[in-house]
């Protein structure tokens, strides 16, 4: 049985924390499950560690339905969240369509969307139709273009008001909980005691309900550049990078592979073989 939201409320109301990692794959997913992860982020994350691009705006729909089936697959106790893609949300009506197809297809047990007020509507729809809905506030990756290097959100006084507003009117219409983005400390903690969802922060202190964090940041998978919320729990890049150089030299001076690592063949079939065919090599 997967963790289901009424879990996740249950251990906000017992004050305990919890963890989420997005994952992307079959493997992952087990990992990550194993690990005893409650919660697995298919998220459009995607598009930056797994695809190389600079933003998360061309991930589409397709993709992280892809991405998400693998997910569901790899886990079995863990709910998995789907990411809706930029522009794949601009009303109730799209938003859901959306969100249906991540559940029917992707298989996911709930989707995350980022916005404020302009999303009370569509998140209204998708949990009217049964699907659960994950918030996302401060910093909005798919607002890229026009939020530029202000990448924390909430520091003057009528951008905190906002996100407190913001963060009461996606509970009223229904979110199970929410993501807080490189939202200052103080104003995460002071949403986390307000609201009756968990928070769940990334950037954002220490007092949201959960956190999350990308799997290739994480593990010290992504190279290209370390934001400065991130904890490297290992350094899988380098380790990953070793071991491949030692796979290729073992290759070169043919201490890789052995007997140990082929299979062999009956003795009469080999004989009867190099007699038909008549070759020196085979022996
Ligand atoms: O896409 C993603 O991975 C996310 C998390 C960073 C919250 O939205």
């Amino acid at each position: 049985m997967r963790v289901t939201i009424q879990d996740l409320h249950d251990s906000k109301r017992r004050g305990e924390k919890f963890a989420m990692v997005t994952a992307y794959d079959y493997t992952a997913a087990q990992i990550a499950d194993r690990a005893g992860l409650p919660m697995l982020l298919v998220g459009d994350s995607l598009g930056t560690v797994v695809q190389g691009q600079n933003t998360t705006i061309p991930v589409t729909l397709d993709e992280v339905v892809y991405h998400a089936r693998m997910v569901v697959r790899g886990s079995q106790r863990a709910m998995v969240v789907g990411d809706l893609p930029f522009m794949t949300y601009r009303d109730p009506d799209q938003g859901l369509d959306s969100a249906a197809r991540l559940v029917r297809e992707g298989r996911v047990q709930a989707v995350k969307l980022e916005g404020g007020q302009k999303m009370v509507e569509v998140v209204a729809a998708i949990v009217e139709h049964g699907i659960p809905v994950m918030g996302h506030l401060g910093y909005t990756p798919q607002s890229a273009h026009q939020l530029g290097r202000q990448i924390v959100r909430g520091k003057t006084s009528e951008q905190a008001h906002e996100i407190l507003a913001e963060a009461h009117r996606l509970e009223q219409a229904g979110a199970f909980s929410l993501v807080l983005e490189c939202v200052p400390a103080p104003l995460a903690a002071m949403v986390t005691a307000q609201l009756h969802i968990p928070t769940i922060g990334i950037g954002s202190g220490p007092d949201t309900d959960g956190q999350v964090q990308v799997w290739h940041d994480l593990l010290g998978l992504y190279t290209d550049f370390v934001p400065r919320h991130v904890k490297r729990f290992l350094n899988l890049a380098e380790t990953i990078e070793g071991a491949l150089a030692d796979y290729a030299e073992e290759v070169r001076c043919g201490s890789f592979p052995t007997d140990r690592h082929a299979s062999s063949m009956p003795e009469e079939t080999l004989r009867a073989l190099m007699r038909e065919v008549g070759s020196s090599q085979t022996a």
